[in-house]
């Protein structure tokens, strides 16, 4: 299948779809696509099974280290090469975290540089920016199919890591974007006992029927941070984290700024661990803006982070919300 005959660029295409009855399924779903686009996908696009199986085969997705002693010029890890971690500058006292870009993206994508940053300014660490630029470039449909291999690809990295250099997994935390949550849940899945994973704004409606979706059993705590078009349709995680009520944020009027502010607010945390819900009791409390329960810091940096529940957390518009 080409990419021009999965992706519908015109909203014409989505409002002739969803016109059929409220209740059923839409065909034809809007999402998030790179920095600044929307465009709209057919959810019965056949995948390039051709290309899966090539990338079965051979995931050249790359893993690119950066610590202190290399805030800036990251070092290529290569899963089963041990040569490639011992040199270069993981440090297996160090708390890791892995950064899953999402659709269309790539390791220039600036979230990968901010979270980065905001991680390194605040500690030592083993950042660790995973590209699978590759896939997230493909048709949606693709790219959906391929997401547990390359999540795979990262827990098993991380496993390799973890045996090499002795790090534990319970001192490792993957975070995604988007497509990138379900890519964290994946390599989660992969290795049990990995100590954290953080979904920024991994609600789509592709997922509803899909068990590859993140789930709340991917690692010892998850958490999933709303932004974008979730008012509660779909809990993922340990932690569901609505901001402002999960859809459109303030200061906003693009949905990609909305989708976009999951992982500013998360760096944001990490570097502040300044912002906090209040649990509520249900997401009818969560809509209303009435969770009068007890508080559970937003994101940041704590590996060992636990707790369990629908949390409410209302932001400022700017920076640091
Ligand atoms: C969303 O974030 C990306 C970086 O990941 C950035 O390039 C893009 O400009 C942002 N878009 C909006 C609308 O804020």
């Amino acid at each position: 299948m080409k990419v021009a005959l999965v992706l519908f660029v015109t909203s014409t295409v989505y409002l002739a779809a969803a016109l059929p009855a409220p209740s059923a399924s839409p065909r034809f779903v809007q999402v998030p696509a790179g920095d600044d686009e929307v465009v709209t996908v057919d959810l019965e696009a056949e995948p390039d099974y051709k290309f899966l199986n090539d990338v079965a085969r051979n995931p050249r997705n790359a893993y690119i280290l950066f610590t202190r002693r290399n805030p800036h010029n990251g070092q290529t890890l290569i899963l089963n090469d041990a040569n490639s971690i011992r040199n270069s500058n993981f440090n297996p006292a160090h708390t890791t975290i892995a950064i899953a870009h999402g659709y269309i993206q790539s390791q220039n994508s600036n979230l990968n540089q901010i979270i980065r940053d905001a991680y390194l300014n605040r500690m030592e660490a083993n950042v660790i920016v995973l590209d699978w630029s590759r896939i997230s470039q493909m048709d949606y449909m693709t790219a959906i199919y391929a997401i547990p291999s390359v999540g795979q690809g990262l827990g098993n990295l991380l496993n390799f890591i973890s045996t090499v250099t002795g790090a534990p997994l319970t001192n490792m935390h993957v975070t995604g974007f988007s497509l990138g949550s379900h890519v964290a849940g994946n390599a989660g899945r992969t290795i049990r006992g990995l100590a954290r994973v953080t979904g920024l704004d991994p609600y789509s409606p592709v997922w509803n029927l899909n068990s590859n979706r993140l789930a709340a059993s991917d690692a010892v705590y998850v958490e999933a941070i709303h932004t974008s078009g979730n008012t509660g349709n779909r809990l993922f995680a340990d932690v569901d984290y609505f901001v402002n009520g999960g859809d459109n944020q303030p200061g906003c009027w693009t949905s990609i700024c909305s989708h976009n502010r999951s992982w500013e607010v998360f760096a944001a945390t990490v570097t502040f661990n300044h912002l906090h819900g209040n649990q509520c009791t249900n997401v009818a409390e969560m809509r209303n803006n009435q969770c009068r329960g007890s508080q559970l810091p937003l994101g940041n940096s704590d590996v060992n982070k636990r707790g369990s529940g629908i949390f409410r957390v209302n932001t400022g518009a700017n920076f640091p919300y």
